[in-house]
């Protein structure tokens, strides 16, 4: 297990430059199967999530190489379509975009049900749903899903809940299926739209990515390309509220603002003193922070990641703010990890309650997940004294080189395996 030790309580300042988008990149690997030819991606994050992928597509015998100036090149013209085991499946939830992937090039595929954070019991019966609408058959073997088909038809196909990894991983199944397929209330993440861009850019035939409407019309072939991935405007949303409560002087470079819009607004709201540019944005804490009220809501609303991250903000506001989550049932953990640290919160079912301002203590906290953890960072930049966060594997996850990037601002942490 690897443990974070941050020595809390200092002012960071300087400029941190924003990573390539995991929840593009995690998505956009597995999709580069489809392609018949070899395809290069820029920009990938090099996080654990990454390398659990690499590691499945090296079992299923693709090429999957590194360059030195940081791209990866994906080959599949080798491929063996063979069962992916458990242990590789349950390391992160975007192993299910092989379903989505080796189904529509090779009309099978053989995964276990999907790892990933524990915010909640995180069914994939859309997915599923969306794969049998294209003519498949799914099979579940305890654990594991078989999805075959003889061929792949286009269809019309209505999602309950505009779920970004439905809406991927259908749009994947269908790039190669016969004829039109039609997702409606799909998801609107900027993911989505660059994973179709991506595609596109082999040759597919997407149009909508980004609006509730997807339309895919199915191609025989698709080519070689190049693409890039998207900043992660949820490590910039990290950073940004990093830079809100414990920075005087914090710039946060190459991102897209109007993926963050959400988050911004409402960090306007609170009378945050931020600047917003092309590319970049300043922030500092000069500025007492007003509370406020959120509900996670799909894009473009307040998005589920980033409420656990500004819960740790809201126990620095100037009275009492809430949390309505309204996406997974159990995404609440970090609170009570707060709590733990002398944060004044009161959880009632789907709803939070923070009260602020409190100075928080250091302690030894756990990650319970992701954005959990990002959310602890933060709860230990702001404590004075050194504070401990068991399972930092999960932040390693989707935060690409986190412990240099803090102390090039001037954090004090350390990096422990143990
Ligand atoms: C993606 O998860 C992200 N993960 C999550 O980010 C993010 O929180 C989530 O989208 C929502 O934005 C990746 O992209 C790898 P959903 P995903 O399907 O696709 C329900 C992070 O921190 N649902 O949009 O799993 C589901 O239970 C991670 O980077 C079904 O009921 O989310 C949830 O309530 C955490 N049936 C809602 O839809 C399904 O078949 C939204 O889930 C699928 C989803």
């Amino acid at each position: 297990m690897k443990i974070l030790k941050i020595d809390g309580g200092k002012n960071l300042k300087g400029t941190v430059n924003i990573s390539g988008a995991k929840n593009s990149a995690v998505a956009i690997i597995p999709a580069a199967i489809l392609c018949d030819e070899n395809v290069r991606i820029s920009n990938v994050p090099d996080i654990s999530d990454i390398d659990a992928l690499k590691e499945i597509l090296t079992y299923l015998n693709a090429k999957f190489e590194k360059k030195e100036d940081g791209d990866i090149y994906i080959g599949s013209c080798n491929i063996v379509n063979k069962e992916i085991p458990a242990n590789l499946s349950k390391k992160l939830r975007a192993s299910y975009y092989f379903m989505g992937a080796l189904l529509g090039k090779y009309k099978k595929a053989e995964v276990y049900f999907p790892g990933g954070c524990t915010i909640g019991s995180r069914p994939i019966d859309l997915h599923l749903k969306g794969f049998e609408a294209l003519g498949a058959k799914v099979t579940k073997e305890d654990d594991k899903f078989i999805i075959e088909a003889e061929e792949l038809i286009g269809n019309n196909i209505y999602l309950d809940i505009a779920s970004v990894g439905a809406t991927i991983n259908i749009m994947l199944a269908a790039v190669k299926a016969k004829g039109l397929t039609v997702i409606e209330n799909a998801a609107k993440e900027p993911e989505i739209v660059n994973v179709a861009m991506f595609l596109n850019s082999m040759g597919a035939k997407i149009r909508g990515a980004g609006t509730n409407t997807i339309k895919i019309k199915g191609v025989s072939t698709l080519k070689s390309c190049y693409h890039e991935v998207i900043p992660d405007r949820i490590e910039a949303a990290t950073y940004l509220l990093m830079g809100s409560v414990v920075s005087d002087d914090l710039t946060i470079e190459n991102i897209i603002p109007e993926h963050l819009e959400a988050l911004t607004q409402k960090l306007i709201e609170m009378g945050a003193d931020i600047k917003i540019y092309e590319d970049k944005i300043h922030i500092t804490n000069k500025n007492k922070l007003k509370p406020t009220n959120i509900k996670t809501l799909v894009y473009p609303g307040f998005p589920t990641d980033i409420q656990q991250i500004i819960a740790t903000v809201m126990t620095q506001a100037q009275g009492v703010s809430t949390i309505e989550e309204n996406l997974f049932e159990n995404r609440f953990q970090n609170l009570y990890e707060l709590q733990k640290m002398g944060a004044r919160i009161k959880i009632d079912g789907k709803k939070a309650y923070i009260k602020g301002p409190i100075k928080l203590v250091s302690s030894e906290v756990t990650a319970t997940d992701l954005r959990a953890g990002a959310g602890l960072v933060i709860a230990a930049l702001l404590a004075d004294g050194i504070t401990t966060i068991n399972n930092s594997d999960y932040i390693l996850r989707g935060y690409e080189n986190i412990q240099i990037k803090l102390e090039k601002l001037g954090a004090k942490i350390q990096l422990i395996q143990i």
